[in-house]
């Protein structure tokens, strides 16, 4: 259960939820919970969780190390920083800084080697689901983000399920729609790395996710968790989604 807090919320205000998000969710077992904070809310944020099972990841990160790559911030750094996990290949990073397949397939690279969880993002857009094209486009991101891990590092990867239409638009996929593009993802899985790791792979659905769908989409056999991006701003509607 992951909260995608994009380009919102100052160390304070980070501070300020989670006085009011941990208590929340103190009690909740059998489930994952992570924030993703932007980098200046990093600290604030692993400092705060640190006593908690709650686990902090970045929204992205650059392949290399370290080098003269002003704006950038490397998986070492966030690892170093108290990062467990990080966000790949989002579509904002895909539509408005234009990420590739082949910057996603070495970002997770870098990801797993310096020990982070990636989550790894992939859907389609409205032009392209109109069009009939979604299997096309989930399948060229998967061949191009990951088909190339050899199987210890797929075994890391978690995947995130986002149609572009769906996300900060309102319009959520019915729970149908988000469990057929997670068999399309998880048959990719079992055709490149054999059924026990399909199994095992956690796919979580994101697009307009709140308190009130969540439990349908959990409901679902292929959808293993969700990554929250406005609702997960609010300290009370995450911690019901982390419940559902
Ligand atoms: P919304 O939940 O705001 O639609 O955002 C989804 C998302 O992009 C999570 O990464």
């Amino acid at each position: 259960m992951a909260g995608n807090w994009k380009m919102f919320k100052t160390a304070q205000q980070t501070r300020e939820y989670l006085r009011e998000f941990l208590p929340l969710v103190e009690t909740v077992e059998g489930r994952e919970i992570v924030i993703c904070p932007p980098y200046p809310s990093l600290p604030a944020a692993v400092e705060m969780t640190a006593p908690s099972k709650v686990g902090v990841g970045g929204q992205n990160l650059h392949w290399v190390a370290e080098g003269a790559y002003t704006g950038e911030v490397s998986a070492q750094m966030l690892a170093a920083a108290g990062c467990r996990w990080v966000i790949i290949g989002h579509s904002e990073r895909r539509q408005y800084f234009g990420e590739t397949d082949e910057n996603v397939r070495k970002k997770t690279e870098a990801a797993i080697e310096a020990g982070l969880t990636p989550i790894v993002c992939v859907g389609e857009t409205l032009d392209q689901r109109e069009a009939g094209l979604t299997e096309e486009v989930l399948l060229t991101q998967f061949a191009g983000g990951m088909k190339g891990l050899n199987p210890d590092h797929f075994a890391r990867v978690t995947v995130a399920y986002e149609p572009v239409w769906a996300i900060g638009t309102g319009k959520t996929a019915t729970p149908e729609m988000a469990e057929e593009a997670h068999r399309i993802i998880r048959r990719q899985a079992e055709l490149h790395y054999g059924g026990a790791a399909a199994a095992g792979l956690r796919i979580l659905y994101g697009g307009s996710v709140k308190p009130g769908n969540a439990p349908a989409l959990m409901a679902k056999a292929d959808i293993d968790g969700v990554l929250v991006g406005g609702a997960s701003l609010d300290a009370k509607d995450f911690a019901q989604i982390v419940k559902a």
